[in-house]
């Protein structure tokens, strides 16, 4: 099977794309994947989130700029089948530089290629920054399909419809015809509350199975787990968190199985 890419983003901030790619690529590890988690945001939280450090010159900002391999940049953490490259800030500075460089949404597709074609992995998880800037579209253009992490609160599908816009333009452009939407995962549902179970309805009438069943539900034990650097799964195996992360890979291995 090769190497399945799939890019965690949503342009809003804070909605759980980091929580969701941290713990997503740790319990696909758990299961048998052979994972690589790709921190591409400069806020590096997926980075301290498996417990590694920010090294200067770590990220992948030189390769994309067209210095080195990617490759070089693997990391190993201190979890079975998880490895990472890690962020820091200077991937800020991308973005930028990018937009002067020819093939300016190609960039991170062709640094991704050596890292498919070595087949060390199973799957690759892209933690995407909160904008729809150039790293993100470089996310956009080397994925097989985006998860789509979703707040359970009002303005919750006001992001798809611009994203869905943006994916129409990249496949129109031929930089990715074959992106699409491969799952929309719900966030910090707290089903205590009626909006939250009113949004969830919402969503599902609207995406239909592009919604997995499984809903993550808001939890102390999921935002304490960065501060220790590790995933729920290794942080705390018996919280709902950890149960519903393990839930939603099974149910992504299931969907990329079909695929
Ligand atoms: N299910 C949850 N239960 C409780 N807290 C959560 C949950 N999911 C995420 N959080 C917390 O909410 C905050 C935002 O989550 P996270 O960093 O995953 O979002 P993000 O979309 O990656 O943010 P950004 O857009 O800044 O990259 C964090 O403090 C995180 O610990
Ligand atoms: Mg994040």
């Amino acid at each position: 099977m090769p190497t399945k890419v799939i890019a965690v983003a949503n342009q809003k901030g804070g909605v759980g794309k980091t929580t969701t790619a941290v713990n997503l690529s740790a319990c696909l590890a758990s299961l048998g994947q052979r994972v690589l988690l790709f921190d591409l945001d400069p806020q590096a939280n997926a980075t301290s989130g498996v417990g590694l450090e920010k090294i200067e010159g770590a990220s992948a900002y030189r390769v994309l700029l067209g210095e080195g391999s990617l490759l070089e940049k693997i990391r190993p953490t201190a979890f079975e089948r998880l490895e990472m490259i890690p962020s820091e800030v200077d991937l800020c500075a991308a973005d930028l530089e990018m937009a002067r460089m020819e093939n300016h949404l190609q960039r991170l597709s062709q640094a991704l290629q050596p890292v498919l074609d070595s087949q060390r992995f199973d799957l690759i998880i892209i933690d995407c920054p909160p904008s729809l800037g150039i790293l993100t579209l470089n996310a956009f253009a080397a994925s097989d399909g985006l998860l789509v992490p979703l707040q359970c609160e009002y303005y919750a599908l006001e992001g798809i419809s611009m994203m869905n816009r943006v994916l129409g333009q990249l496949r129109d452009a031929g930089v990715n015809p074959r992106l699409e939407i491969f799952g929309v995962v719900m966030t910090m549902f707290d089903g205590r509350t009626k909006l939250c179970n009113e949004v969830v309805g919402e969503v599902r009438n609207l995406l239909g199975t592009k919604v997995f069943e499984t809903v993550i539900p808001r939890g102390t034990k999921l935002a304490e787990a960065p501060s220790f650097g590790k995933p729920i799964i290794h942080y705390d195996k018996y919280s709902s968190g950890s149960a519903a992360y393990e839930l939603l890979a099974q149910e992504v291995l299931e969907r990329s199985n079909a695929a």
